[in-house]
């Protein structure tokens, strides 16, 4: 839920990875033929001294006389980060072998001109090491939030724009459908617009679900996506004819961030699942929510959970891995628990004090984690 304490990982800095961390922009042509040529040397000795070449005109600017940094003739260009490439010449440079020296050739060659992605997103896998915004670690401790454009942090009971980001990021193409059941103040769909990918909310709450669709409004949408909000109770939408109304049967991501039973009371309606008398109910309104969604999500791909733990005179309810549960029931599988910081920092620090005392006298820890699980439909 809402933490103010978090990495920074704007939406810039992932799009634009090369850039960020200072790209090169090489004449694509004479980029492979200088690698091409220097693949056809056959002793180690020659093979590198070329190499140092293309290194000093790469690292220092040196006098171009290949025609490398030449980008207005014509021809592509392509653009690399300076710091990857330097790492992989420095990798040629240090082989053994003649053999060895030629693969990382033939590895660097193909990065430049081949694209390689999988088929649930657009993350090149030959230029894989310039990725480094992407974790792939599954604990998260991040210290700052992202409120960049219109991500305000303005709804208590928001995620930080991280989760959706990384989710996108790592489980859809550009293009792709992504359904968020508890749509809230619009996060979701506010990094849908983003990264080019068409979004759909369902929120209960209207005048939590208006001013979401104010807001996602306001975010540029370069790619012309469709981003949707729409009123009603997740159990019962008629999911199908949302989609039929798009030309679509099917998502290919399944976002949900239901509350955590009654930690924050979302409403005064009953259908809202922080209104559940207890765990039991809150645990089957959740299931119809997953009953209802699943069959509109593609085969293979993925369904992402966030939800936290809960006390209950003075019992930890681990309401997380009881909603594991019900989405394991339903046909899918675990792929990831991610455990992500979390920082209660509207608490003045006399309520700090005090929680920190009672953890001491009540023999329990003090919340600071929630739950990313990543399921993928069979
Ligand atoms: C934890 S918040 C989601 C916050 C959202 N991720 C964001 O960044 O703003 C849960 C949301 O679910 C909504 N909700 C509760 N019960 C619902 C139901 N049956 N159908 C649809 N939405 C519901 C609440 O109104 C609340 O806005």
């Amino acid at each position: 839920m809402k933490t103010n304490n978090t990495r920074q990982l704007t939406l810039e800095s992932l799009e634009a990875i090369p850039l960020t961390y200072g790209s090169i922009i090489l004449n694509k042509e004479m980029f492979i033929q200088v690698l091409v040529e220097t693949k056809t040397l056959q002793d180690l000795i020659s093979l590198k001294n070329k190499l140092i070449v293309l290194k000093d005109i790469i690292t220092n600017h040196k006098k171009d006389q290949e025609g490398i940094l030449n980008i207005d003739a014509n021809g592509d260009t392509v653009s690399l980060r300076r710091d990857v490439l330097t790492s992989e010449l420095n990798q040629i440079l240090e082989s053994q072998t003649v053999e060895r020296a030629k693969y990382y050739l033939k590895r660097l060659e193909n990065g430049v001109q081949k694209v390689k992605t999988s088929k649930i997103n657009d993350i090149n896998l030959l230029r894989w090491k310039e990725y480094d915004d992407i974790i792939t670690d599954s604990l998260w401790v991040l210290d700052k939030r992202d409120t960049s454009g219109v991500h305000l942090g303005w709804y208590w009971g928001n995620f930080i724009p991280q989760i959706p980001h990384q989710t996108l990021i790592r489980y859809t193409k550009k293009g792709d459908w992504v359904l968020d059941a508890f749509v809230g103040s619009g996060t979701t769909l506010i990094e849908c617009r983003r990264l080019g990918r068409n979004g759909i909310g369902i929120e209960l709450n209207q005048e939590v679900a208006r001013e979401a669709k104010k807001l996602i409004e306001k975010e540029q949408n370069k790619d012309n996506v469709v981003s949707e909000v729409i009123i009603g109770d997740s159990r019962t939408m008629n999911i199908e004819e949302i989609l039929t109304k798009h030309k679509i049967n099917q998502v290919q991501l399944l976002i949900m961030h239901p509350p955590y039973h009654n930690i924050i009371k979302f409403s005064k309606d009953e259908k809202d699942l922080s209104n559940a008398k207890n765990t039991e109910e809150f645990l089957k309104m959740f299931g119809e929510v997953i009953n209802n969604a699943t069959p509109y999500l593609e085969k293979e791909r993925y369904f992402a959970l966030v939800i936290g733990d809960k006390y209950s005179k003075g019992e930890w309810i681990p309401l997380g891995f009881y909603c594991m549960n019900e989405v394991l029931k339903r046909g899918y599988l675990l792929k990831s628990i991610i455990v992500k910081n979390f920082e209660e920092t509207r608490g003045k620090r006399n309520q700090q004090e005090l929680w920190r005392y009672r953890a001491l006298v009540g023999g329990f820890y003090i919340f600071k984690h929630e739950y990313i699980m990543l399921f993928k439909k069979k």
